[in-house]
């Protein structure tokens, strides 16, 4: 009694803890104090479950619980420590898929038990044996669903595959018909619990999981990763059901909401609805891949770029994942400094789906130390761009592409951008002019007041910064070269 009580305690401060957790993760002052009550309430829960189990069951398997831990616990440290903040999207989406497949082998831990021993040796009432098959089924069907999904999504944003929409035909319907085809499995296995139906509706949910996701096009990625984490949280909730663990129901409902909430959020920021998203194809080029004359680019040094800075009055930085691939977030951080100091009005554009998952560019930008104060959100400072001297566009290209905005052709139309081509001068910092992750062409490069400056944006950063501190050793030629768009 004494030890239901505290688990029931651990299980609700816990709780609370990660109620804490998610308050303090949406804003930057505070995510750090986030993180940490999200270990400690997760730690806490770790604790309680294991003290609990350890009543029920012998030394032995205590003993086979702790070395999973220590294992599982291993791996993960092992790649926390390695993993690159661009891979971060790709790890997000198998972690979800670990959740998933952790609520189908519940599911059917769970089926398996009650047909060996009967609910005599489970919590089960037997009245209440049509509710627990029905949580079984629901448990499995989510679970199969984020795991496949997510190895989908993995595979798609560590382009091992290509994320171009598989266009089947019919593929709605047939989304449509494999809900219906669980809604009625579900009620015949509540009636008939037989192993055929618990293999028909993991085979069902695997299939549907798989093609909902690869049937999503690239540029509803961002709303993919917030989905499938919003899936995950249901999964862990259904386990919970079965567990028998309120923790877990409340945790999975924590992370299932919020995930909801997030797909909300990113769907809003590209103008497109949740069922959209779900029909696919955003994000497909146009059949002629795009590829049609833009006219001419212009491109301009790292000298030239620091001497227009200097004669800014006003400047503000849009970033993209660009800036991730090439870590430039540190000298950008310096430039800014160096900036302020000779009294610039610098600012930073973010888009909401900059980058490659949620708030990846102000992990980066709080990472470098940029003030908050002056890292705005796209609605706080679109109206601006009009009236700024200098956009640097450092590694954006989706997020920043007129198109979108301008081309009701284009795959990308309606999606809201940063109009940065509204400022006096803008300057792309890119490697090349390949197009972004949506792959679709971008207007911007061919401005008559855009100029591209090529080269890995963290180089390109700091031969400004070197140019604007007066050492000469990197200056170059001050003649703004012309050059056609085929060269590059
Ligand atoms: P993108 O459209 O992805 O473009 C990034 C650009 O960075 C590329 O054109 C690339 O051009 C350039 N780049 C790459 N490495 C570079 C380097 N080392 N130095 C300089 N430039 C470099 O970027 P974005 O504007 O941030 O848009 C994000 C896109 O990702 C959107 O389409 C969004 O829907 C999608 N997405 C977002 C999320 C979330 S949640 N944020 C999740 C999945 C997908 P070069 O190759 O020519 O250098």
């Amino acid at each position: 009694m004494t030890s239901l009580t505290a688990s029931h305690a651990a299980d609700l401060v816990a709780a609370l803890l990660f109620i804490l957790s998610l308050a303090g993760l949406s804003q930057h002052r505070t995510s750090r104090s986030g993180v940490v009550y999200g270990i400690a309430g997760m730690a806490l829960a770790l604790v309680a479950t294991v003290v609990m189990a350890a009543q029920s069951i012998t030394a032995g398997a205590v003993a086979l619980i702790v070395l999973a831990m220590a294992l599982g616990a291993a791996i993960g440290l092992w790649r926390a420590r390695r993993v690159e903040m661009t891979q971060m999207p790709e790890l997000i989406a198998v972690l979800h898929s670990f959740v998933g497949l952790a609520a189908v082998l519940v599911g059917w831990n769970s089926y398996l038990e009650v047909e060996a021993h009967g609910t005599a040796q489970t919590r089960i009432g037997a009245d209440l044996l049509g509710i627990h098959h029905a949580e079984v089924f629901i448990g499995i069907f989510i679970g199969a669903v984020t795991f496949t999904g997510s190895i989908v999504a993995f595979l798609k944003l560590s382009a091992r595959i290509k994320s171009r929409p598989l266009m089947l035909p019919g593929k709605n319907a047939l989304n449509v018909g494999a809900l219906v085809a669980f809604v009625a499995l579900t009620v015949w296995f509540t009636v008939s619990p037989d192993l055929p139906l618990m293999i028909a509706v993991t085979a069902l949910a695997l299939a549907l999981g798989w093609h909902l996701v690869a049937s999503i096009g690239g540029g509803d990625m961002p709303v993919v990763v917030s989905m499938l984490n919003s899936y995950s949280g249901w999964a862990a909730a259904a386990a919970g059901f079965l567990l028998d663990n309120n923790l877990l129901i409340v945790t999975g409902a924590l992370v299932g909401s919020s995930g909801a909430y997030l797909s909300y959020i990113m769907c809003k920021a590209m103008n497109r609805s949740f069922l959209s998203v779900i029909a696919g194809g955003f994000g497909i080029e146009a059949p002629s891949g795009g590829k049609e004359e833009q006219g001419e680019h212009r491109e301009v040094r790292a000298a030239e770029a620091a001497e227009m800075l200097a004669r800014a009055r006003s400047v503000i930085i849009t970033p993209g994942y660009g800036m991730a691939v090439a870590q430039a977030q540190h000298p950008v951080a310096e430039l800014t400094r160096q900036l302020r100091q000779r009294g610039v009005d610098v600012r930073f554009g973010v888009h909401p789906v900059a980058g490659r998952l949620p708030g990846h560019m102000n992990v980066l930008l709080a990472e470098a130390k940029v003030p908050y104060d002056i890292v705005l959100e796209m609605d706080e400072i679109n109206d601006d761009f009009a009236d700024t001297s200098v956009v640097l566009v450092i590694g954006a290209n989706d997020t920043v592409n007129p198109a979108a905005t301008e081309d009701p052709t284009s795959p990308i139309a309606g999606m809201p951008v940063l109009r940065v081509w509204e400022a006096e001068h803008v300057i792309v910092f890119k490697r090349s002019m390949a197009s972004g992750y949506a792959g679709v062409q971008n207007p911007l490069f061919f401005r008559e007041n855009s100029s591209m400056l090529f080269g890995d944006a963290k180089q390109s950063v700091e031969e400004i910064l070197r140019a604007l501190t007066g050492d000469g050793r990197h200056q170059e030629s001050a003649a703004t070269r012309q050059a056609t768009t085929a060269g590059r």
